[in-house]
Order: structure tokens, then C-alpha cells, then sequence
């Protein structure tokens, strides 16, 4: 036996294998539904869905922040659930019903959870805005939240590096909840004559 052909099948390969073309496997092709349109792309097998919708469709509304599921910032809704685009294959949604922040506002009119969020200035620099906004929103279709601090935890996946957390609570919670009973403790925080520090 030649040794080369020797050394390739110490290491499970066939003989020729040694001087064959690199394995380039073949993209796959999918079918997503986007913020209500079809869009039809062929992916590697390894891109994630944050990748495909940032780099292949141009939906750069969702931000990469830590791209290891730890921050939040790449939350969209898939079938109204919210979940970290940056730790799932875009392979895995064939026929996906996705939502990004692109997709909130009908036009001109905004969504109500991004109508809160300008009333409560729940934002600063806004890179966390669009995972806050889908992940508020998969909140609210999940139904768990009871009270401020409830949904203070149900969105405590999602980091905002400039500390507009009391801000992005009441804005949610203004529409998971309603006004009351949260509006109450806002009302017991009104500033009283005569205690503000000059
Ligand atoms: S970018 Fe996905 S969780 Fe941080
Ligand atoms: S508004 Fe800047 S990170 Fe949240």
C-alpha cells in the first residue's frame, strides 16, 4: 500500500480523500414568513436566524449584542413566542411566522407597546430597543405577568446597558397590565411639595 494512502486511512479516510476538493455542502433552501411576506433564501446549514435576518434580508433593526444569549437584544417573535434569534438556526424555521421590530407599526401607526415606550422615554441609546419592544410583546401573548414586579422578571432577559429599566417596566407594564394597579405606585411616587432637595 503507497503510504500516503496509508496515512489517510489511519485517519478514517478513504485514499484519495487526502487530495480531494474541501466538502463545501450545499446551502439549503427555506421558506420564511417575514413581517407578513414570504421570502425564499438559500442558507448554510450554520447561519443563525439573527445572521440571516441582519446580513441575508437586510432586517438590521434586530441587534447583535453578545450573539450567545445573554443579552436580549436580538429577541424577535416567531409565531408571537419571542425568542434569541442569535441561538437558533434559520434552518430550524421552515414556514416560520417571524415578527421583527420592522414589522410592529401598520405604516404610520405605531404599536401600542411602542406607543408606551415613547410616553415613559423608555429608551436612551436604542440599541436594546427593538429585542426589548418583540420581547414585550411575547410577554404580554404569554399572559403571565400579574403585577410590576412580574414583569420586571419576565423581561429581566433582556439587558439595557443604559439603565432604563424602571422606564421599559412601567412602559410594559402599561400595556400587559393596564393603567391600575401599577399606575397606583406611580401615583404614591409623585413628587410631594417641599421633599425634593433644592
Ligand atoms: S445577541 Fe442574542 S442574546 Fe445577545
Ligand atoms: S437604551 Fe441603550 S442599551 Fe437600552
Amino acid at each position: 500500500m503507497p503510504a500516503a494512502a496509508h496515512r489517510s486511512r489511519a485517519h478514517g479516510l478513504p485514499g484519495r480523500a487526502m487530495n480531494a476538493a474541501p466538502y463545501a455542502p450545499s446551502p439549503h433552501r427555506l421558506t420564511l414568513r417575514i413581517n407578513g411576506e414570504a421570502h425564499t433564501v438559500a442558507v448554510e446549514a450554520w447561519v443563525s436566524l439573527l445572521d440571516l435576518l441582519r446580513d441575508r434580508l437586510d432586517l438590521t433593526g434586530t441587534k447583535k449584542g453578545c450573539d450567545q444569549g445573554q443579552c436580549g437584544a436580538c429577541t424577535v417573535l416567531v409565531g408571537g413566542r419571542r425568542i434569541l434569534s442569535c441561538l437558533q438556526l434559520a434552518v430550524m424555521h421552515e414556514g416560520s411566522d417571524i415578527t421583527t421590530v420592522e414589522g410592529l407599526a401598520r405604516g404610520d401607526v405605531l404599536h401600542p407597546i411602542q406607543l408606551a415606550f415613547l410616553e415613559h422615554d423608555a429608551l436612551q441609546c436604542g440599541y436594546c430597543t427593538p429585542g426589548q419592544l418583540c420581547s414585550a410583546i411575547g410577554l404580554v401573548n404569554e399572559g403571565q405577568a400579574r403585577s410590576l414586579d412580574q414583569v420586571r422578571e419576565l423581561m429581566s432577559g433582556n439587558i439595557c446597558r443604559c439603565g432604563a429599566y424602571a422606564q421599559i417596566a412601567r412602559a410594559v407594564a402599561d400595556v400587559a397590565l393596564g393603567p391600575p394597579p401599577h399606575e397606583s405606585e406611580r401615583t404614591q411616587q409623585a413628587i410631594v411639595t417641599g421633599t425634593v432637595p433644592a
